[in-house]
């Protein structure tokens, strides 16, 4: 098998120790197979020792303790790699850099998105190994026209299947389930359109709040940092057409389709939407400050730390059908789900009693279930209804999801990758949100960190 190269660029940064590393490290465990040549380049000097403990730490910290043989093999991978001091929106040091790698890399940048885009501007003075894949981080781009500038500069550089822009929610064993879930069970497929469902939600709440990240979020806001990326792909899983095979083209080409046909609810945007931010209350006995006051905010933004968008799909399957895609920082009980609710039936039969409340499939993302809520006969009287819940657990993935987006860059395989049109697509459907937003046509609300949300929301 032929060596892979993976060059990290930025790689003294805190997603390449957190995420990539980590994800590196599950996969060389998962994979006894994978001959990987890791090369990390920065502007920060570190020396070959430091870069060595920590490499190493990062790889090994999802590790079993138990599984010598992967850790020695992680070990190998560690002491092999070498990490090269670079500005790396140069073409000299770009050049040099590419120069040491022992195959054509895959290079990841990891790096802020405008440096992103000047290291990938510097490349074109730089002749690129063929096949060398560039595999980009969120966001693509901060606008449909930004996100065409960004996509024209990368198709100069290389073709289309070499460039992979990195969603880890693709890379969620979960969110991977609903193709599994949908086109393996004959019984949803043919009840899965705007006949049986009354509406589509998709929760992506979270606990966490700034954590320190005021100078990238507080620039995004919940709107742009989770919807217009995570849950749009998301929805686009849930809502797409049966594609006939795994081939990226189809795939791809299914999501892309879906989503061209996705506007703001009634084409609507002022009134398709709601946002909101924190302002100070705890969270498991953690005490959070108002938005506004953390470090490194900016209160004339008027940054939502709560957005959620109501979506139409103006096709045959969808048309009418509500998808709700929400996501905040510091929210209590924070759900990560998605429901789907059926419609009642369009009689219920006179005689029986009781609730007879729609089903709803729900998948849970985190811990990863599956709940199933049917309406039957209760105890005691048969002609009384309940609502019961059939659950399952998902199986856990072998990698994390950045291990699984790896995966698919280093096998070079792009179907966890978002195709260029896919990411313009997303912020087509965005826009007209974030310009409402922005003219103040939907009002900023308020809720208390550790609440679901503004009292007025009712959730
Ligand atoms: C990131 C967002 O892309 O996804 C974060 O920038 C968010 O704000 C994170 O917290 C959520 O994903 P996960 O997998 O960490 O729950």
């Amino acid at each position: 098998m032929n060596t892979r190269t993976l060059l990290i660029l930025g790689a003294n940064g805190d997603l390449t120790h957190r995420l990539l590393l980590p994800g590196l490290g599950r996969l060389i465990a998962a994979d006894p197979e994978l001959d990987i040549a890791l090369i990390g380049a920065g502007r920060t000097e570190l020396s070959d020792q430091t870069w060595f403990d920590r490499a190493s730490k990062a790889m090994l910290h999802e590790v079993d303790e138990a599984d010598s043989a992967a850790r020695q093999r992680i070990k190998a991978v560690a002491e092999a790699s070498r990490y090269l001091t670079a500005n790396v929106t140069t073409s000299r040091d770009l050049a040099a850099v590419l120069a040491q790698c022992p195959t054509s890399p895959a290079v990841y940048f990891a790096l802020p998105p405008a440096v992103t885009i000047e290291a990938c501007t510097a490349l074109r003075d730089v002749d690129l190994p063929a096949g060398i894949v560039l595999a980009l981080e969120k966001p693509f781009g901060t606008s449909v026209a930004t996100a065409e500038e960004l996509n024209a500069l990368l198709t100069s550089l290389v073709p289309e299947p070499q460039v992979y822009r990195v969603d880890h929610f693709l890379g969620k064993s979960t969110v991977l389930n609903l193709l599994g879930l949908r086109f393996a069970n004959r019984i949803f497929e043919p009840i899965w359109n705007a006949d049986s469902v009354e509406s589509v939600m998709i929760y992506y709440d979270e606990e966490l709040g700034l954590e320190q990240r005021a100078g990238y979020y507080d620039k995004a806001g919940a709107l742009v940092d989770m919807i217009q990326s995570h849950l749009l792909l998301v929805m686009a899983l849930v809502a797409m057409e049966t594609p006939s095979s795994l081939h990226p083209d189809d795939l791809r080409g299914a999501m892309a389709q879906v989503l061209r046909a996705a506007r703001p609810w009634q084409g609507d945007a002022a009134t398709a939407g709601r946002r909101a931010r924190y302002a100070t209350g705890s969270i498991n006995g953690r005490t959070l400050p108002n938005y506004v006051d953390e470090p490194g905010v900016d209160p004339q933004r008027g940054t939502e730390t709560l957005a959620e968008v109501k979506i139409g799909i103006e096709n045959w399957r969808w048309a009418g059908v509500p998808f709700t895609l929400r996501s905040g920082k510091a929210v209590g009980n924070a759900r990560k789900e998605i429901i789907i609710t059926f419609k009642n039936v369009p009689h219920l039969i006179t005689g029986l009693t009781g609730c007879a409340s729609p089903p709803r499939l729900r998948v849970v993302l985190d811990p990863d279930r599956l709940h199933l809520d049917l309406n039957i006969n209760g105890a005691g009287d048969p002609f009384n209804l309940e609502q019961v819940t059939m659950s399952a657990e998902f199986g856990k993935g072998a990698l994390s999801p950045y291990g699984e987006v790896l995966s698919g860059i280093l096998d070079g395989d792009p179907i966890l990758s978002i195709r260029g049109d896919v990411a313009e697509q997303c912020w087509r459907i965005v826009e007209p949100v974030q310009q409402a937003w922005g003219a103040n046509t939907t009002p900023l609300e308020d809720y208390e960190a550790g609440t679901p949300g503004p009292k007025s929301w009712n959730l």
